[in-house]
């Protein structure tokens, strides 16, 4: 038997008991005829003490291990002379009568503490060592609870796991797919899931009535930090729902959640929702931060036309946050603001500020385009108090405008401390445009997908001006991340056809894209609805990361890669040939 106990479980009152542990070397210190080392596994730490009076053999045998060496020991639970309060085991220790090394380690190429010396790179590319670590490890029995808690959850609800096929076919909407050739169907390609989401709704129409999986997705897009190739999502469906039905469905998921995972209550109240164009308007976000105020003021009225300022003057859209208690930036904080709002990240022109002073006068940097009178309105119309200071961006576009002032508020809030990741602000954004016009393929796209219905009072703007049409589609945001999103579907094959002209199918090409979906609708589909929570997210907000990445047991860093596994990787031209596939010439780095 490797152990009778794991490292974390011994306590005073297993004191005399003799035990055997199995684990790995943390930290070996020796002080005066004694050796302590600190024995390791995911449960915890337990002290194990050689001494050599007693067994002098057997303590020169533990001066030999090193850290990370997986070791047996047998011996008898001891209290400690000094307790160590800081862990559950502290109060006992075990005196060593038998010590196996089960496997030596080389040195690791990092330490294996909470605060490691590794940096990025390392850390990935071992991370069987990284996950060893405290924090590490957390996070991914986290991710485990909450999997658990989602299951007990929705299965009480009568809703069924149903796997869906890794292979499936490419999808011309949404982001890149990732693409898998077919030997046996030589020229073709499978491709792997962006989101299970036609499945999903085949299973509707298959009369499964609830579905969920917490199923991996893939997308090949440009990576961020709440970003991956491949991630998870809890992936729901429901037959005979109307929006409410799936809202308080998953509020009531939600607040389980954060109950039983978080120990955090959210209280009985409805979440707060938001329509996509006040969220754009108010916070110029579809996932606005709501840990704190700062709404963004129109100033159009007070500035436009009201100065020699050409600027304002030739502005669509002037708009400006008030940061309490910031009167008092130097030059330097300014500049490192204008800096921001200029740089390529935000892409701004400029920033104008004004400080509300002590006298109650405005101070700004277009003092001389504007008359104090015109200043006056512009702190009372931002509700400025003395000590505050104003920003203001302006611009031709109104929503990239917002945009670009929205980045400036999380700067600020950041700046001013209002980001707590203990607290947590949830909403749902509704009625979002049905389609957003894309400049580069110059037609509509889907701003959900092109499967979301559009409001039934809407459906006749369809031909006329589709810019209008609002979905019946909602993103659930949590303190300004997109931590789940859905809508209610289209269940008629003529109105998802119309959809696809909106959108510049032809009527053939919809057939071989969607083909299976519209001859599904034909034999009976329910009205459905669901959603769809990026599980990597929400368990990162529990966590209090910065990156999804530090949540997922092996994630791909910030090109795609697995260092780890060294993927992707080239094949052999054998594979290739078995694939008919031909390469072009690539560089190789
Ligand atoms: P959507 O594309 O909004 O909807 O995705 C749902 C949720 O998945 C998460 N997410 C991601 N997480 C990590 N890395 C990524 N690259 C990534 N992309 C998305 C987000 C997002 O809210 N089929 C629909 C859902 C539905 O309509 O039911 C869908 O996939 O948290």
């Amino acid at each position: 038997m490797y152990r009778t106990h794991n490292c974390g479980e011994l306590r005073i009152s297993n004191v005399g008991q003799s035990v055997t542990l199995s684990g790995w070397v943390q930290r070996l210190r020796r002080m005066g005829g004694m050796t302590f080392v600190d024995l390791r596994d995911r449960y915890g730490i337990t002290q194990l003490v050689f001494n050599e009076e007693m067994n002098a053999e057997l303590c020169n045998q533990a001066n030999k291990i090193g850290r990370e060496f997986v070791i047996q020991a047998t011996g008898n639970v001891s209290e400690r002379y000094s307790k160590n309060d800081k862990i559950p085991t502290g109060d006992i220790e075990i005196i060593v009568e038998t010590l196996n090394i089960l496997n030596p380690s080389d040195v690791p190429p990092f330490t294996i503490e909470d605060n490691t010396d590794g940096g990025d790179d390392l850390r990935m590319k071992y991370r069987y060592l990284d996950l060893r670590r405290n924090n590490v490890r957390a996070n991914i029995e986290l991710r485990h609870k909450f999997c658990l808690a989602v299951r007990r959850y929705l299965d009480s609800l009568d809703f069924l796991e149903i796997e869906t096929p890794v292979l499936v076919g490419s999808t011309p909407e949404g982001a890149r797919d990732f693409i898998v050739p077919s030997r046996m169907n030589p020229g073709r390609f499978y491709a792997l899931p962006q989101s299970p989401q036609t499945l999903k709704q085949l299973l509707m129409v298959a009369g499964m009535d609830r579905y969920f999986q917490i199923v991996k997705c893939f997308r090949d897009e440009d990576l961020r930090a709440d970003r991956q190739p491949e991630f998870t999502q809890i992936d729901c469906e429901m037959s005979y729902v109307e929006q409410d039905d799936i809202i308080n469905t998953f509020e009531g998921l939600t607040k389980y959640l954060f109950k039983e995972v978080r120990n955090h209550d959210l209280g009985d109240a409805p979440f707060l929702r938001l329509s996509w164009h006040e969220a754009m308007r108010r916070f110029g976000s579809d996932k606005p931060d709501m840990r704190f105020g700062m709404e963004f003021v129109e100033l159009m009225e007070t500035l436009k036309g009201t100065g020699d300022f050409t600027v304002f003057n030739d502005a669509v859209y002037i708009g400006g946050i008030c940061a309490e208690g910031c009167a008092e930036y130097t030059r330097k904080q300014i500049d490192e603001l204008t800096n921001f709002v200029k740089s390529q990240q935000v892409g701004a022109k400029g920033l104008v500020y004004a400080r509300v002073q002590e006298d109650g006068s405005v101070k700004s940097s277009v003092d001389k385009f504007y008359s104090p009178e015109v200043l006056n309105r512009l702190k009372e119309t931002m509700g400025a108090k003395k000590g505050d200071l104003i920003l203001i961006l302006s611009g031709d576009d109104a929503n990239k405008t917002r945009r670009q002032l929205c980045e400036l508020r999380l700067l600020m809030g950041d700046r001013l401390g209002l980001r707590d990741k203990n607290k947590f602000a949830l909403l749902w954004v509704v009625d979002f445009p049905m389609f957003e016009y894309s400049e580069e393929e110059n037609r509509f796209m889907a701003m959900h997908h092109p499967f979301t219905s559009p409001k039934p009072s809407d459906i006749e703007k369809l031909e006329t001006s589709p810019a209008e049409v609002l979905a019946d589609a909602y993103d659930m945001v949590c303190n300004g991340v997109e931590v789940g999103g859905g809508s209610i579907r289209i269940h008629d094959a003529e109105l998802q056809a119309k959809i696809f002209k909106v959108l510049g199918f032809t009527p053939e090409k919809a057939q071989e894209q969607f083909g299976f979906l519209m001859n599904a609708f034909k034999y009976g589909a329910p009205p459905h609805g669901g959603l769809a929570y990026g599980l990597d997210r929400f368990v990162s907000l529990f966590a209090g990361l910065d990156s999804i990445r530090d949540c997922i047991a092996f994630p791909k860093n910030n090109s795609g890669r697995d260092v780890m596994l060294d993927a992707p990787s080239f094949v052999d031209q054998k594979q290739l040939d078995e694939l008919h596939l031909n390469l072009l010439p690539i560089e190789q780095k």
